[in-house]
């Protein structure tokens, strides 16, 4: 099962329920926009790639269960479900590249028939691509591990952040399909815990040796050498700074002190192609987060909180940003990778 897919039978938007992994494996259907923001704003369904895919076929959603039998009521429904999608989760620009790839491919439309046909067929192609793009990029940076390497990840980047394969688990699955034997360091991500409950799961599934850490003993494992190399995904490349799960750039920070190359590995869809550091927007999230775990209160009741999803890393701090156009080093240059 994809992470996200397209029911044909009942035209509805099927996916893993996030939320309740690892204790219970859950497929749910959305079948109207107001349940598909609903997930997408609880992480039923989240991770950059992914969230491309839902927004995609958010538009396919929309355009489906709309009643206008006229293209102008048709494409203004469009507008105000684009406007409805891109307000569920600021910062990975992937979801705005999903719905506007979408909203520009019915632009080509006839008749309303078209509009419909062409919003599924499109939402279809970004999922089906995006599997192989994960394909492409995971053999672009498995060439950059060693046989027995244990890479260092945050947060989930793997195939339930993608529609498939994933895109720092790609890298690492790809390197495990040459033969090279890979362990995994997955860091427990606080508050919302994708690393320990995501990330584990699904590299157990596939039989990759994976140990959890909580995210404060990054330091640990790097100062005593148990790390050979740090990969994380990203929500938004900037042409100065990757955008990631908070906790990213503690460990960037880290990795640079111990000489532990730290790579980014993200599709071409996740830069900004003009946006800088200052111009994004970082999703601060429900203070409740930090106060309660799986429904236990941790915290006082009433605890001023600051809780904001992603931090971002400034470029210096990388070493090579793994995309499905190649390796990119910097001094950084957006321009190679738009091209
Ligand atoms: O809040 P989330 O779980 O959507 O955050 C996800 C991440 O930060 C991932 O690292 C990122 O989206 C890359 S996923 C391939």
């Amino acid at each position: 099962m994809r992470t996200i897919q397209w029911n044909a039978e009942n035209s509805t938007v099927r996916m893993i329920d996030q939320t309740l992994l690892p204790v219970e494996y859950r497929e749910i259907e959305c079948e109207n926009l107001a349940q598909l923001c609903e997930a997408i704003k609880s992480l039923r369904v989240r991770g950059a790639p992914a969230l491309a895919a839902a927004g995609a076929y958010g538009i396919a959603l929309a355009s489906k269960l709309s009643s206008a039998n006229d293209m102008e009521s048709l494409l203004q429904d469009l507008k105000n479900a684009t406007g409805i999608i891109l307000a569920t989760r600021p910062t990975a620009i992937n979801l705005g590249w999903g719905v506007h790839r979408v909203i520009k491919a019915v632009s080509e439309a006839y008749d309303t028939e078209g509009i419909r046909d062409i919003a599924l067929n499109e939402a279809q192609a970004i999922a089906d691509e995006d599997v192989q793009t994960n394909k492409t990029l995971g053999k672009h940076g498995a060439s950059l591990l060693e046989d027995g390497d244990t890479v260092m990840t945050h947060c989930n980047a793997g195939r339930l952040a993608c529609v498939d394969w994933g895109t720092a688990l790609g890298v690492v699955r790809s390197a495990v399909e040459q033969g090279k034997d890979i362990n995994v360091v997955a860091c427990e991500t606080r508050p919302l815990n994708q690393g320990g409950r995501l990330t584990t799961w699904e590299l157990m599934q596939d039989n990759i040796p994976v140990k959890l850490i909580s995210d404060s003993m990054s330091g640990y494992v790097m100062r005593h050498e148990l790390v050979d190399k740090v990969i994380v995904g990203a929500d938004r490349i900037t042409e100065d700074a990757v955008f990631n799960k908070i906790g990213t750039y503690s460990h960037a920070i880290v990795a640079m002190e111990h000489e532990i190359p730290f790579y980014v590995a993200a599709p071409a869809s996740t830069f900004d192609f003009k946006g800088w550091e200052d111009s994004v927007k970082i999703e601060e999230r429900d203070p409740d987060e930090l106060r309660y775990m799986q429904g236990v209160q941790i915290a006082p009741e009433d605890v001023p909180v600051i809780n904001p999803a992603f931090d971002s890393t400034p470029m210096e701090y990388i070493e090579a940003i793994i995309t499905e156009k190649g390796i990119f080093r910097p001094p950084f240059l957006i321009d190679e990778v738009r091209t």
